[in-house]
């Protein structure tokens, strides 16, 4: 992964999990309230989406793996008891076999290169029954929007300089490479994030700036700052975000 400044990946991390976090905790994660292995978070980032979910069981383990040195350093800031941060790749992490009740990635697959190994890794760390999940940006559903063309097409270009070239969508890549490893798939969920309301729609503007400075390398031009602001203030403008939840169980 290139490296990335900080502050502005930090702040982007952050608004992603404030705008999902309520969201994907209703469809993936209420297993957890009967859950007594630890989770470990794959590529945790600031630790903020593990802190949300520390603060929402916080009977259970969890274990959050970042092996880039910058972003970990905001996550183990937010370490305490129950919440540890490694700073480690998955593939060196010191994960007992066996040990692990659920696994997460989030917005995580992308980076691994090789997603069959990652399969393997997570079956060994995990007890019988635990359960895999994969959340993602739904790459198939990406859209256009006509009041914000500059950033969709930034954003497009973006998530397709992320992609490998293949017929099947990329969630259904994850679905084939997880059960040919022998996980049981569970299921598929597609879900999405409607900017509409003004809280909702002034934090989806600090995160296409996020992007866009991140992608562009630059702090952002008039031009696309202006497109943006338009829309903000447009009351009859909205955007959406899809994004879809893979779901396993090792037998
Ligand atoms: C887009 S961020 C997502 C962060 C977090 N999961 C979230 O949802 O807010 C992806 C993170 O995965 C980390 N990462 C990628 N490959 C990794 C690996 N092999 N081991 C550990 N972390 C990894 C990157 O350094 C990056 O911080």
């Amino acid at each position: 992964m290139t490296v990335l400044p900080i502050d502005l990946f930090d702040e982007m991390l952050q608004l992603t999990t404030t705008l999902f976090f309520e969201q994907e905790n209703n469809l993936f994660f209420h297993f957890l309230e009967k859950e007594s292995s630890t989770l470990i978070d794959v590529g945790c980032g600031n630790g903020d989406y593990l802190s949300r979910l520390h603060d929402t069981y916080p009977q259970l383990s969890l274990t959050g793996l970042e092996y880039e040195a910058g972003i970990f350093e905001r996550a183990v800031r937010k370490q305490k008891d129950r919440l540890d941060f490694q700073l480690s790749s998955y593939e060196s992490a010191s994960v007992e076999p066996d040990s692990a009740g659920a696994i997460v990635a989030r917005l995580v697959m992308q980076h691994i290169p090789d997603r069959i190994q990652f399969a393997e890794w997570a079956y060994k760390c995990m007890v019988p029954g635990g359960r895999l999940l994969l959340l993602d940006a739904d790459d198939n559903a990406l859209q256009l929007n006509g009041r914000l063309p500059l950033f969709s097409q930034l954003y497009v270009q973006s998530r397709q300089s992320m992609q490998s070239k293949g017929w099947l969508s990329f969630a259904d890549r994850l679905k084939l490479e997880m059960t040919h490893t022998g996980f049981t798939h569970l299921r598929t969920e597609r879900y999405r994030l409607t900017a509409k309301d003004r809280e909702t729609k002034r934090l989806l503007y600090r995160y296409m700036i996020c992007v866009t400075e991140l992608y562009t390398k630059e702090p952002i031009s008039e031009e696309r700052e202006k497109e943006l602001s338009a829309w903000l203030h447009d009351d009859f403008c909205s955007h959406e975000i899809h994004m879809f939840g893979l779901e396993f169980q090792k037998r």
